[in-house]
């Protein structure tokens, strides 16, 4: 087949999956039923409705397929039932009969944000529940997560290895306090204000999370959506124990999940490393923690406009187009700027490859701890492509040349956003990649292969 010039047309990319993950797990607060529309059906979210199913939650496919026989797809309409926590706490669920030898077993599979937000809330209910993932998640620091909550009150076993699961997480005691996290972590302030809404009370009700600086608000956002209150002066978030702020039951909401920038982001990239290109995305969520990808194409170049602003559930909502430039101008992101887009950096590292001149990122050192050691992949994949690019200890230096020679190994490590970085790749590649397994996109984005082919044209 001919190789492609350029990508136009239109393409609808998939849920959010931080907020997918957050309109399953929150739904644990409240009674009755809600309708998530246009949620990710990917791998990562299909583990956190399968852990709140075994905590007594019902969460079936809209169309009437159940719960357990949803398989891996992109947008999906979900049906949550939940009869409150009271319920889940002391009902029909097998965990109220636990005991220490014989917690309720939870696999969050590949997922770090189904494992630290989920401690949160496990962490305010009684018993005792282990936690497990696949290989990757298990090699994965769950200290960051853990370590806070063991401050107000959950105990915590770790078997064998400390601050990585499988760990035996044992709630029901927590008591609020000031915490300052010292990650930049949207998905640990999520567990530790979850938690927070768990506190006993009335002593020690309320719970401060402070983040090192600015990230993705979903969970206030989702808190807002809720009827949920509490108090945020910047990156400081306080919220009280919901016997005392909210002692009626949180009634079911429905929530429609915008598009996931994050998997917009491959298409921003190839559509930016490919003169000629003009894409539009519909629908995508454009949280301000999440502006990285948009902002430093931007400086690179592109032309990139917001239409049809609008606001869903509290979240900004909008198309994107973007109009490639003839040539990408090289930049630099710094560590105030990558918890804004820490999942975009493989993909943009690409666009860095082939701008004019050197680009680096710094304070990125929490690429390491992420699906696979991201900082090593991305400098040894665009290397073997012949891209002359230098490690750092907390980020890298790229610099970038008109053309991607390409022939070389392009290892995936069962990590999805390498996987979809190196399909891009491939298409601006002068010689083909030796791509590794492609299966682990199923994570985030299933069918993405296809809808990259069905934006990529032939020049005529
Ligand atoms: C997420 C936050 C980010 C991100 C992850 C999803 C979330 O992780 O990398 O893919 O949904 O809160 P950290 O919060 O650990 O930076």
């Amino acid at each position: 087949m001919a190789k492609a010039r350029f990508l136009r047309g239109t393409v609808l990319v998939p849920g959010d999956k931080s907020i997918t993950h957050r309109a399953l797990i929150f739904s644990a607060l409240t009674s009755g039923e809600a309708r998530i529309s246009g949620a990710l059906g990917a791998l990562d979210c299909l583990s956190t409705a399968s852990c709140l199913r075994r905590l007594g939650l019902t969460i079936d496919g809209a169309d009437g397929t159940p719960g357990d026989e949803l398989r891996a797809t992109g947008r999906i309409d979900l049906v949550v039932k939940s009869a409150g926590l009271k319920t889940l706490q002391s009902g029909a669920t097998p965990f109220s009969k636990t005991t220490r030898e014989s917690p309720l077993v939870l696999d969050a599979g590949n997922s770090g944000t189904t494992m630290r937000i989920l401690s949160g809330l496990l962490a305010g209910l009684p018993g005792h529940f282990l936690l497990s993932g696949d290989q990757s998640l298990n090699k994965r620091d769950m200290s960051r997560v853990l370590g806070q909550l063991s401050l107000m009150g959950a105990q915590v076993e770790y078997r064998p290895v400390a601050g990585k699961a499988p760990f035996v997480i044992s709630g029901g005691h927590l008591h609020g306090g000031t915490f300052v996290l010292s990650v930049a972590s949207a998905q640990v302030e999520a567990a530790l204000l979850l938690a927070g809404l768990l506190v006993a009370g009335p002593h020690g009700t309320a719970t401060t999370v402070t983040t090192p600086s600015k990230v993705r608000d979903h969970t206030l956002k989702a808190f807002m959506h809720l009827g949920i209150p509490f108090i945020n002066e910047g990156t400081t978030t306080t919220v009280q124990a919901l016997a005392i702020s909210h002692p009626a039951p949180l009634a079911a909401k429905d929530v429609t999940v915008p598009g996931d920038i994050s998997s917009a982001a491959f298409f921003l990239v190839a559509a930016a490393i490919m003169p000629g290109s003009s894409i539009v995305i519909p629908a995508v969520g454009v949280n301000a923690g999440r502006g990285l990808v948009v902002d430093v194409l931007r400086r690179m170049g592109a032309k990139i406009e917001y239409k049809n602003a609008r606001e869903v559930n509290y979240e900004p909502v909008c198309d994107i187009e973007l109009v490639a430039p003839d040539r990408l101008l090289a930049t630099d992101i710094g560590a105030g700027e990558v918890p804004l887009g820490i999942d975009e950096l493989p993909a943009l590292a690409l666009a860095f490859a082939l701008a004019d001149g050197r680009s680096r990122v710094s304070g990125a050192a929490e690429l390491k701890e992420k699906e696979s050691n991201r900082l090593g992949a991305i400098c040894q994949n665009l290397s073997n492509q012949g891209v002359k690019v230098e490690e750092l200890a907390d980020g890298f230096i790229v610099d970038g040349a008109k053309t991607l020679a390409g022939g070389g190994q392009w290892a995936t490590l069962h990590d999805h956003r390498l996987a979809m970085t190196g399909l891009v790749a491939e298409l601006v590649a002068a010689k083909p990649l030796a791509l590794g397994d492609l299966d682990c996109i199923n994570i985030s984005y299933p069918g993405f292969g296809q809808d990259l082919e069905k934006l990529a044209q032939v020049a005529v």
